[in-house]
C-alpha cells in the first residue's frame, strides 16, 4: 500500500508537472481533460481516498461542493493565481488549506496585455482577416488607420504584480502611467506613475485602460456605462484579469457607438460562452484566456501547486497559502 499522499487532479496537466507529481504522490489524473461535474469530483476523490485536490479555475468550488467533499481532503491547490472560483470561507470552515500560484504568471500575463493594447489599437484582428481572406487590394495613405500607442496615457486598474509588469513594458513605449490601487505604491515601485486613490478619478486620464485587478464583489461590473462615459472619447479598454469586472452590454454599446475606439479582451464573463456580439464587432481584438498560456509559465504554475502540496504534506507552511 502506497504511503504517498493521494491527489485527485481535475484537469490534464503539462507533462513535466505530471511527471513530478507522480514521484511524490499517488495521483488520479484526467488525461482526456474532461470537464468534471461536482459529483465527479466528490465521487472520484472519495473513491481514491484523496488527501488533496489539484484544481483549475474551471472548477467552481461552491460552499455546497466543499461541504460535500470527502472528509479525507485536507488541501486544495489551484492551478491559478485567481481564486474567485473557490469559496475560501467554506474551505476555512472545513479546515481545508487552499493555495494558489502567484508570481510565475506575471510576465506572461503582462505580455498578453501589451499584445491586446497593440492588437486593439492597430486593428490587428481586422488586418489579419483581410490578409487571410485575400481581400487586400492596395497600400493607401488612409487605409486601416489605427490609434497611436507610443507616448499615450495608460491607466492601470489594479497595480499588483501584473499591473506593475504591464507598466514596465508600457514604459518601453514611452507611455505615461496612471494607476488606481487600494494602496499607493512606494516610489521605487511607482517609478513616476501617477496614483489615483479613487479608481473613478483614474478614468479621465486613460487613453488606454488596462484591467489588472482581481475579481471580487467590489470589482463586479466596475467597467459599466457610467464609468465608460468618464473615459476620453476614443479610449481603448483591455482586460487580462477577469470578465466579471466588465459589464459586457455597456462595453459593447460603447464599441458600437465608437465612444471607445476598440477593446482587447482575453477574459470574459461566462467564458467560453462569451457575449456573441463581441465576435461581430470589427473593433475588438479577442483571445481565449491565454494570459498564462506559455509552456514555461504553465510548468511554473504546476510546480508551484506541487511546492505548496509538498510543504503542506511535509508539515511546513505552504508558500502560497490563501486560507
Ligand atoms: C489565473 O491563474 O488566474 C489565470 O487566469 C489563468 O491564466
Amino acid at each position: 500500500m502506497s504511503t504517498k499522499p493521494a491527489v485527485f487532479v481535475t484537469r490534464k496537466l503539462p507533462d513535466a508537472v505530471t511527471a513530478r507529481l507522480g514521484k511524490s504522490y499517488q495521483a488520479q489524473l484526467n488525461p482526456e481533460d474532461r470537464l468534471l461535474s461536482p459529483t465527479d469530483i466528490v465521487d472520484g476523490s472519495g473513491k481514491m481516498g484523496a488527501d488533496a485536490l489539484l484544481i483549475c479555475p474551471t472548477d467552481k468550488m461552491t460552499p455546497d461542493l466543499i461541504q460535500a467533499l470527502p472528509k479525507s481532503i485536507r488541501a486544495i491547490a489551484t492551478f491559478s493565481v485567481g481564486h474567485e472560483h473557490i469559496n475560501l470561507d467554506a474551505a476555512k470552515a472545513r479546515g481545508i488549506v487552499v493555495t494558489n500560484t502567484p508570481d510565475v504568471l506575471t510576465d506572461a500575463t503582462a505580455d498578453i496585455a501589451l499584445l491586446l493594447i497593440l492588437g486593439a489599437a492597430r486593428r490587428a484582428s481586422e488586418g489579419e482577416q483581410i490578409v487571410r481572406g485575400d481581400q487586400w487590394n492596395s497600400w493607401g495613405t488612409t487605409y486601416m488607420l489605427g490609434v497611436h500607442v507610443t507616448g499615450k496615457r495608460l491607466g492601470i486598474l489594479g497595480m499588483g504584480r501584473i499591473g506593475q509588469a504591464v507598466a514596465k513594458r508600457a514604459r518601453g513605449f514611452d507611455m505615461k502611467i496612471h494607476y488606481a490601487n487600494r494602496r499607493r505604491l512606494p516610489p521605487d515601485l511607482e517609478q513616476g506613475a501617477i496614483y489615483h486613490a479613487n479608481p473613478d478619478d483614474l478614468l479621465p486620464h486613460c487613453d488606454f485602460l488596462s484591467i489588472n485587478c482581481p475579481a471580487s464583489p467590489e470589482t463586479y461590473h466596475f467597467v459599466n456605462a457610467a464609468r465608460i462615459a468618464k473615459l476620453p472619447d476614443g479610449a481603448i479598454v483591455v482586460n487580462t484579469a477577469r470578465g466579471t469586472i466588465v459589464d459586457d452590454g455597456a462595453l459593447i454599446a460603447a464599441l458600437k457607438s465608437r465612444k471607445l475606439a476598440a477593446a482587447g479582451l482575453d477574459v470574459y464573463e461566462n467564458e467560453p460562452k462569451i457575449n456573441p456580439e463581441y465576435r461581430t464587432l470589427p473593433n475588438t481584438f479577442l483571445l481565449p484566456h491565454l494570459g498564462s498560456a506559455t509552456v514555461e509559465t504553465r510548468n511554473g504554475m504546476g510546480f508551484k501547486c506541487l511546492d505548496n502540496l509538498d510543504a503542506f504534506f511535509g508539515n511546513r507552511p505552504p508558500p502560497d497559502r490563501l486560507v
